[in-house]
C-alpha cells in the first residue's frame, strides 16, 4: 500500500511525488511479483519513463534482493530496419539499461527483430512466443503524448496483435531526439497489439511529469476509443496505474 506522504485515487491508482518515488513504487511491484515466481514472464517497455525502473531494479539484483534468473522477459517494439547494435534500437536500450546488468538468461530474452526479411512472419512468431511462454504474468507499459502503448498508435484494434505499424508524425518528432538526425527515425515499428497487452494478467502504466497529464486524464476518466489507445486499460481487470503528482494534475484528488 502507499508509504506514507502517498495520496490514492481509486484503488488501483498510486499518485506519488516525484519520478524516483514512482520508479521504486514500480520496482517494488515487480520484484514481488519475480519473487511470487520466479519463473514469471515480463513485458517490458522502453523510453524514458521505465529508466528508474531499470535503474532500481539493477541495484536490487545486485544487492541481491531479488535475480532474473528464471524471468523471461518480452520487449514490447522495435523500429523496423535497425541493427539489434544501433544505438537507436530498442535492442540496444533494454541490454544497456537492464539485461545486461542483471542476471537474465540470454535465451530468457525476446525482443522482435526490426530487421527480419519476412516482417510479417516475424510478427507472427513473436505473438506465438508469448502465447508459448504461458502468456505475459506482469506487463509493464509507458504511454506515448498521443496516448499510444508500445506502438499502437491511434486508429489501432483493440484487439490488436503483433504487427507492422506506420508511426504517427507526433511519435517521430518526439521519438526523433534518440536518433543523431532526425531523418535516421524510422517511419514503422514491430508492436506487440493492444489485444496482446490486454491478455497480460497484471499491468502497470507508470507516466511521470507534467506533459503527460492531458492524455492521462483522458485515457483512465475519458471514452474508450480508439483515437486513445490506453483507454482500453480501463476495461483491464488487473491495472495498477502509478504516476507522479504532475502526471496525476488533471485527476481530481484529495489528499490522503
Ligand atoms: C515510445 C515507446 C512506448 C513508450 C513511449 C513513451 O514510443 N514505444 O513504449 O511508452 O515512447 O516514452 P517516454 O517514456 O519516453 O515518454
Amino acid at each position: 500500500m502507499p508509504a506514507r506522504g502517498w495520496s490514492a485515487l481509486g484503488r488501483n491508482i498510486i499518485i506519488v511525488d516525484d519520478y524516483l518515488t514512482m520508479s521504486q513504487a514500480a520496482a517494488q511491484a515487480v520484484i514481488q511479483q519475480i519473487k511470487k515466481d520466479k519463473n514469471t514472464v515480463l513485458g517490458l517497455p522502453t523510453g524514458k519513463t521505465p529508466i528508474g525502473l531499470y535503474k532500481a531494479l539493477v541495484r536490487a539484483v545486485k544487492q541481491e534482493a531479488v535475480s532474473f534468473k528464471g524471468v523471461r522477459a518480452f520487449i514490447l517494439d522495435e523500429y523496423v530496419g535497425l541493427a539489434k547494435n544501433d544505438k537507436a534500437s530498442y535492442h540496444f536500450f533494454m541490454q544497456d539499461k537492464l539485461f545486461g546488468k542483471v542476471d537474465i538468461k540470454k535465451e530468457n530474452i525476446f525482443m522482435p527483430d526490426g530487421q527480419a526479411e519476412d516482417l510479417t512472419g516475424e510478427c507472427l512468431r513473436y505473438e506465438s512466443l508469448i502465447k508459448k511462454s504461458g502468456g505475459i504474468d506482469l506487463l509493464v507499459l509507458g504511454i506515448g503524448l498521443n496516448g499510444h502503448l508500445a506502438f499502437n498508435e491511434p486508429g489501432s484494434d483493440f484487439d490488436s496483435k503483433t504487427r507492422v505499424v506506420k508511426l504517427k508524425a507526433e511519435t517521430r518528432r518526439v521519438n526523433a531526439v534518440n536518433f543523431t538526425k532526425p531523418e535516421q527515425m524510422p517511419s514503422s515499428a514491430i508492436t506487440i497489439g493492444l489485444g496482446t497487452i490486454m491478455k497480460a494478467e497484471k499491468i502497470i502504466l507508470m507516466a511521470s511529469g507534467e506533459k503527460k497529464a492531458k492524455i492521462i486524464k483522458r485515457a483512465l476518466t475519458g471514452k474508450i476509443t480508439g483515437a486513445v489507445p490506453a483507454s482500453i486499460l480501463q476495461k483491464h481487470k488487473n491495472l495498477t496505474v502509478i504516476l507522479d503528482k504532475d502526471a496525476a494534475k488533471h485527476l481530481v484528488t484529495h489528499s490522503a
